[in-house]
Order: structure tokens, then sequence, then C-alpha cells
């Protein structure tokens, strides 16, 4: 799709009025990078240290990175790329990057809906799905001494059906595509990170709270996935999430158990889903 060139200067004006260490309290915008989670990761090991509600953000990645090691496609101008460092009362553990990634969808979720009209789900752990294509994803990951949570965020704008087929598969879709009207990339970023701070602050790190929330925008997917507990491999079907005993998962023997939040590493789904038309 032909879109105007995203403006620094207008991502920048976003910081005005934010609460100090608010998300996006400050915004440094580039024209071009590897990686804005590499590049925020590096400001974290020097110092100074970046300020809390530092926002990095890219028109372009060349080596934009996903979960599990998968490539992120990052087309300039074609959608936000960013990463965020969370605030420190953000505890740093294996259970928190899940449920932090949960909050960070929900807050997408409750934005495309409210404010766009569309009926996004999120799809455990992190992408946010509408009419079952993915629409954004979330990484989580842990960097500095003490720990901190750096965000990255990929929210697919303005792609159109035939770029999205021809570089990810009709699985992927985009907000211009399912809204279909004209609106604004720096208004939408500026919900988002509104709605993040509110849900971040009515959920003050309580996993139990961010699950909870998470948990009425869940959508069930009916692939068969794989998740690494501790030195175990379960292959089956994630059934529901408990903000009190983790994830409930059915084997494919049928039997069903819950796996605590902090034991799980990865989570991997079989395939995605099967091509289908709206
Ligand atoms: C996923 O669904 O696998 C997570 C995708 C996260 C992509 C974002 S784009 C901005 C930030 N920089 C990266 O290299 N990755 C994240």
């Amino acid at each position: 799709m032909k879109v105007a060139a995203l403006s620094p200067a207008l991502f920048q004006a976003l910081t005005g009025g934010r609460r100090p260490g608010a998300p996006g309290s400050r915004i440094e915008c580039h024209d071009r990078v590897v990686s804005t989670q590499d590049l925020l990761k590096e400001q974290l090991r020097q110092r100074p240290f970046p300020p809390d509600g530092t926002l990095v953000l890219a028109r372009e990645q060349t080596a934009g990175r996903g979960r599990m090691g998968r490539t992120w496609l990052s087309p300039r101008d074609q959608g936000l790329w960013f990463s965020l460092l969370l605030p420190p009362a953000v505890r740093v553990s294996q259970a928190m990057r899940w449920v932090n990634g949960m909050l960070a969808a929900t807050a997408l979720c409750r934005v495309l809906r409210s404010y766009y009209g569309l009926e996004a789900c999120l799809k455990f752990p992190n992408d946010v799905l509408v009419k079952r294509r993915k629409l954004a994803g979330f990484l989580l990951e842990t960097c500095g001494r003490p720990g901190r949570l750096v965000l990255g965020a990929g929210i697919n704008l303005f792609q159109e059906r035939r770029e999205l087929n021809r570089a990810l598969g009709p699985w992927c879709t985009s907000v211009a595509l399912e809204y279909r009207r004209p609106f604004s990339p720096y208004r939408f970023l500026d919900r988002y990170l509104r709605d993040l701070e509110s849900l971040q602050q009515e959920c003050q790190d309580d996993a139990g709270a961010i699950v909870r929330r998470a948990r009425e925008y869940l959508y069930l997917s009916p692939e068969q996935a794989t998740l690494r507990a501790g030195n175990r491999q379960l292959k089956g079907w994630i059934k529901d999430i408990s903000p009190e005993h983790g994830i409930l998962f059915q084997s494919l023997t049928g039997e069903q158990r819950f796996v605590p939040w902090g034991s799980v590493v990865t989570v991997t789904y079989e395939s995605p889903e099967p091509p289908f038309s709206l």
C-alpha cells in the first residue's frame, strides 16, 4: 500500500504531556535499524541507563526478530516496530515474562476493539489475532543488571493482502485491511501507550490480575501445541489459562493438567492455520 512516510517528529510529539517514566515518555525514532530490540538492549548495557518508559522505534528493521528466533518482517513505514523498557517495578522472572507479554497483547486487543471496532483476540502467549489472522506479536526479553524487561512489539498497520500473502502467508493481517478506513499511526500508538499504562496501573505487576484480564480476550487455538516445561516436552492443546495455576493443557491422550507459569519455557504451535477465505 502506498502510505505516507512515518514522521519521527510526529512520533516524538507523543512524549508531550506524558508522566515521566510512563510508556513512551521518551521516544527515540530511527530511520532504519537492524532491530529495535537489539538497540534498546545495547543501551541497557551502557551508562547512562536509558530513562524509564524509553521507547525505541524504527521506520524499518533489517533483521527484526520474533519469538523462538524467527524473523520478523518489518517493511518500511508499514507498521509499528518498537521496543519499550518496562518499569523497574515489573518483576523479572520466567512467569512474569509470560504474563507481561499477555498484558501487552491485552492492551492492544482493548485498543483495537474500543477505537477500531475490531474483534481482536489474544492467542497465547502474546499474538493478537483478528478473524483468526495474526495482526501483531510481542517479544519479552530480559536484559541488564539489575535485570529489566524489554517489550518488543510488531504491529502490522498498512500492509495489503497481496503483500502479506507474498511475504508471510494468508494467516496474517494488518489494521488497514481490517479497519478499511484511513487512520493515523501516531494516534494509534498514542492510544496503545495510554491503554498499556492504565492496564499496568490496574494490575500493578500482579500476575493474577493480568491473567484475569488476558483471559477475557483469549482465543483457544485448535492447532496442536508443544509446551516445553522444565525438562519435559508436552504435546496437545491449550485449553485455558488460570491466574493461580498456569496453563491448562490437554495431552494427546486426553489427560488434562495445569502447567505452572514459572515452568513454561517455550510454546510452539504445530503449524500455522491452513489458508482460509474471509
Ligand atoms: C512474535 O510474534 O514472534 C514477536 C514479534 C516481535 C517483533 C518486534 S518488532 C520490534 C522489536 N524488534 C525486534 O527485532 N523484534 C520486535
